[in-house]
């Protein structure tokens, strides 16, 4: 990292993971003054000089402390303001989870395209460089006129993967709907085992609208792996790793990028049929850490974003980090 130039800025919903991202780059966080009014209007004020400086604003986008996911994107948009009228030399926003990026697209007529607002609420506010992992749709990078960074977690997911399976002939990869399944087969493909689709079903007479076949072939006394990009409700999951159990399989370990887990998504996971399920903290962790205890893995993704600050900072290429995989 360029330590003459670049600085490391917090948003507020997740200073934690701003913190080891700034310790795995040896930087201290910029002081950054944020408050909310008692109207619920939001305030932020750079107390130090940020003049001519290459600034990545780091924002986790979710419903957290005091936060709606709402408030989290208006601060995003104040803060990167502030740091514009104060002369940042570059004004680079992190946010590792993507709002709203399930509305990528007009599946009704009249409907917005709220993926899109966004992306062109943060340019409009100044930000000259977008970074997101795993993003739901990545074409959404179209909208941007600036460079939008697309990071990958397959990299850390791998690493923790390979930890965990002890018995490769034993262990399928399951793919919770067709959606996935290119990503599930590159898994699979990876670690050199099986991977198995199971189709989602929208159905409204249901509890979450979500079913999967009673009876999944080849999955009885395996060791079956779901990986997603993001458990919201957690009805896809659950409703796949209930097939999953009936089907015979031994054990089911879910990962995602995103572990959303919203309203008692927590709760639920808790007393599924889930043995285990792995999340990266790109949203805060902590109050789903508290009911799930050890049912709950978090994987740290500071080290993938201050890789990439580093790479940004340097100019030098994220192929580096991803060999490409990064463009799907
Ligand atoms: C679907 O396309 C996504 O990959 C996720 O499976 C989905 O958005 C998760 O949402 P929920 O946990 O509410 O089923």
């Amino acid at each position: 990292m360029n330590r003459h130039s670049a600085i490391i800025v917090s948003g507020g919903v997740h200073p934690d993971l701003s913190a080891s991202t700034a310790a795995s780059l040896c930087a201290d966080l910029t002081k950054l003054e944020l408050k909310r009014f008692s109207n619920g209007e939001r305030y932020a004020r750079f107390t130090e000089s940020v003049r001519g400086r290459d600034l990545f604003l780091i924002q986790s986008i979710s419903e957290a402390n005091e936060y709606s996911i709402n408030d989290a994107i208006l601060e995003t948009i104040i803060i990167i303001d502030a740091a514009r009228r104060a002369s940042a030399g570059s004004i680079t926003v992190v946010l590792p989870f993507f709002p709203y990026s399930r509305q990528d697209r007009k599946a009704l007529p009249r409907e917005p395209i709220s993926a899109a607002i966004i992306v062109r609420a943060l340019e409009m506010a100044g930000a000259n460089r977008i970074v997101s992992i795993d993003l739901h749709s990545p074409q959404i990078q179209a909208v941007a006129t600036i460079p939008f960074d697309h990071l990958i977690a397959e990299p850390t997911i791998i690493d923790e993967l390979q930890k965990l399976i002890k018995t490769p002939h034993n262990t399928s990869v399951v793919s919770p709907d067709a959606g996935r399944a290119k990503e599930s087969e590159m898994y699979a493909n990876t670690l050199g085992i099986d991977y198995v689709i199971i189709p989602k079903k929208r159905e409204a007479s249901v509890p979450h609208g979500i079913t999967h076949p009673e009876q999944v072939e080849g999955v009885a006394g395996k060791n079956c792996i779901i990986i997603d990009d993001m458990i919201d409700t957690g009805g896809t999951i659950l409703s796949a790793a209930k097939s999953l159990k009936k089907s015979g399989a031994k054990t089911v370990t879910v990962f995602a990028t995103h572990g959303i887990l919203s309203n008692n998504a927590a709760d639920k996971f808790n007393v599924s049929v889930v043995d285990r399920l792995f999340v990266l903290d790109t949203v805060p962790q902590s109050k789903n850490k508290k009911i799930m205890k050890d049912k709950l893995s978090i994987i740290p993704s500071a080290p993938l974003i201050a890789t990439a600050i580093r790479q940004i900072s340097a100019n030098a290429p994220l192929f580096d980090i991803f060999g490409g995989k990064n463009y799907k």
